[in-house]
């Protein structure tokens, strides 16, 4: 058999992706490189206007996209949209679950709203999305998912976000375990673990630390000093990184988590 040519193996067209979380920040930017890989991708949020500008700059480039309203906390919302999409393409080859949230908290000043809700998006919105594109997924003979994890999930590094790490966690493991029941299906699952990436998000969960600029700015100046590339990640540092999993380049790997922290976590 012939080697696959690069252009071939990261070429997406006739796939179809849908991405949660892709009206801004690392979304956004994985749903750009799926567009210009070929895929019609189905931009998934509850921010409509959002979710409306990423649909714009994927057909700008020449891509095509879609804007799909779902809360990946109603599993009824991710059924019909996942639904809805095959429906009207045909098929499902990509799911990226990116959706998530990060807000910022001591464990002493948590409560239980506060875990059930960081729990139900990030953990429990990941398996409604897999749960509802696997059936689509095995009809058409495989398929593969991302999810999005965190250097969080592999080593508790902030001292305001235990219920963050923990969702994270959760998100590694069902990745491995997706991985390992899915195989017979042809549907590979794997996971990026990205380090601090600027995004719309990640500047509004520092909010809280404003009252106190100095003891920001040494945490910023630590933070950077741990990082190994010397510089803090950009989407698109994620995005080539989903992309590289979603595509063949990636046909034997599943079950795999893939650090994008520009060296963090080697501190
Ligand atoms: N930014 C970072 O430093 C960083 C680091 C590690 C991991 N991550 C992970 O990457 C992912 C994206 O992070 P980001 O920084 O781009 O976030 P962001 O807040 O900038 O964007 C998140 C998007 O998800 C959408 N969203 C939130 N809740 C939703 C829900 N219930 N249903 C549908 N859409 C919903 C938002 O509307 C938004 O468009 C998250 O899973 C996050 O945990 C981010």
């Amino acid at each position: 058999m012939a080697t696959p040519s690069i252009a071939d193996l990261l070429n997406l067209k006739e796939r179809v992706a849908f991405v949660t979380g892709a009206a801004q920040g690392i979304g956004r930017a994985i749903a750009e490189r799926l567009g210009e890989a070929g895929a019609h991708v189905a931009v998934a949020d509850t921010n409509q206007t959002e979710a409306a500008a990423t649909v714009a700059a994927i057909r700008q480039a020449g891509g095509s996209a879609e804007s799909v309203l779902v809360d990946i906390t109603s599993s009824a919302a991710v059924q019909s949209g996942i639904d809805n999409v095959c429906t009207s393409k045909g098929r499902l080859d990509i799911l990226v679950n990116n959706a998530g949230i990060y807000p910022m908290r001591t464990f002493a000043e948590s409560d239980d709203a506060l875990w059930q809700k960081t729990l139900d998006v990030n953990v429990m919105g990941t398996m409604r999305c897999c749960r509802a594109a696997v059936p689509h997924m095995q009809k058409s003979g495989g398929g593969t998912i991302v999810n999005l994890a965190s250097i969080a999930g592999l080593k508790p590094e902030y001292s305001h976000l235990a219920h963050y790490e923990t969702s994270k966690g959760a998100v590694l493991m069902m990745t491995r375990s997706l991985a390992w029941e899915l195989r017979a299906s042809r549907i590979r699952v794997n996971a990026v673990a990205p380090g601090g990436v600027q995004t719309p998000g990640a500047r509004q969960s520092i909010e809280p630390l404003l009252a106190d600029p100095k003891k920001l700015m040494e945490r910023s100046r630590e933070f950077m000093s741990r990082i190994a590339l010397k510089r803090m990640g950009e989407p698109d540092d994620v995005a080539r990184a989903v992309l590289f999993l979603a595509s063949p380049m990636a046909d034997y790997i599943t079950g795999a988590t893939l650090l994008v922290d520009g060296g963090y976590l080697l501190s």
